[in-house]
């Protein structure tokens, strides 16, 4: 509760908003008297090779995209107000931080658990709304509130994809037109397994075979990783039930991209 008594809901985002980003801002608003939102680049949870220094930035036009939904309060701390020199404090959800983006990205999750108890700490939401798109973010998060005693409602909204089904992204961004086509194939997969499960596979590993034969048809996609696993602990599932995850990461060209579903 804010201080009047009024429930304040919170979007952590690293900017670039686009329409995923702002379907939680309006979950926010329909829920919450009061809507927070961050924009804040961590440098914390980039890899030495990875896309910090030219991960996309339009504070303008973020800025006039939330006021125009109505967002109240607007947070954009700079690195130093985030990490002051000599901060040695991390939070670390042991296990879930290496599985599956946590594999490939070694340290991704310690940073977003850190950035996002300091954030929690500093808005102090009653609501905290993130994406399905990051699936294991979310999972990792979700552990990080229960083990931490956390006086949090997390939220978790859809994802939002472009009308060809591709997941909404910042990284979309990087995309050349013939990778952009090319990207369509994580969802293709995706879709692939759905309905394989649909007719009746219950196997998880032929499930996983089905979704990379299709990532491999597509030469302009490098599989990561493509994974059949429990939503709450990432492990893979070995006795298929509704509502597991599968989840894939891929790079088109030297950008890494992520999608999942949950098995109806
Ligand atoms: P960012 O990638 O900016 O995403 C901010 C929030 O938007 C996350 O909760 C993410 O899951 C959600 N989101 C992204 N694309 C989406 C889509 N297509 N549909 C629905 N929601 C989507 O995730 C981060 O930032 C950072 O790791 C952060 C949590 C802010 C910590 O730094």
């Amino acid at each position: 509760m804010t201080r009047s008594g009024r429930t304040l809901g919170f979007v952590p985002t690293m900017g670039a908003l686009h329409e995923g980003h702002l379907s939680l801002v309006r979950a926010s608003k329909a829920r919450c008297k009061v809507t927070a939102v961050s924009i804040f680049v961590n440098p914390l949870q980039f890899g030495p090779a990875e896309d910090l220094d030219r991960y996309p930035q339009n504070l303008e036009r973020d800025a006039g995209l939330l006021e125009e939904l109505g967002v109240e309060l607007l947070f954009v701390p700079s690195v130093e107000e985030m990490y002051p020199a000599g901060a040695t404090t991390y939070v670390l959800v042991e296990e879930l931080s290496g599985r599956l983006d946590g594999a490939s990205r070694p340290g991704h999750f310690r940073g977003v658990a850190t950035v996002v108890a300091k954030l929690f700490e500093i808005v102090r939401p009653d609501c905290a709304f993130f994406g399905q798109k990051d699936a294991a973010q979310v999972a990792v998060l979700r552990k990080m509130v229960r083990d931490l005693d956390m006086d949090v409602e997390m939220v978790v909204c859809p994802t939002l994809r472009e009308k060809d089904g591709l997941a909404m992204s910042s990284r979309n961004a990087y995309l050349t037109p013939e990778q952009r086509q090319a990207a369509l194939v994580l969802h293709r997969a995706l879709m692939r397994v759905q309905l394989a499960a649909d007719q009746g596979e219950r196997d998880p590993e032929k499930l996983l075979a089905i979704g990379k034969q299709v990532i491999a048809e597509e030469a302009a996609a490098r599989l990561d990783y493509f994974a059949v696993v429990d939503p709450e602990t990432l492990e893979p599932v070995k006795d298929l039930k509704r509502g597991a995850l599968v989840a894939v990461a891929a790079y088109l060209g030297t950008t890494r991209l992520i999608d999942n579903i949950l098995l109806t």
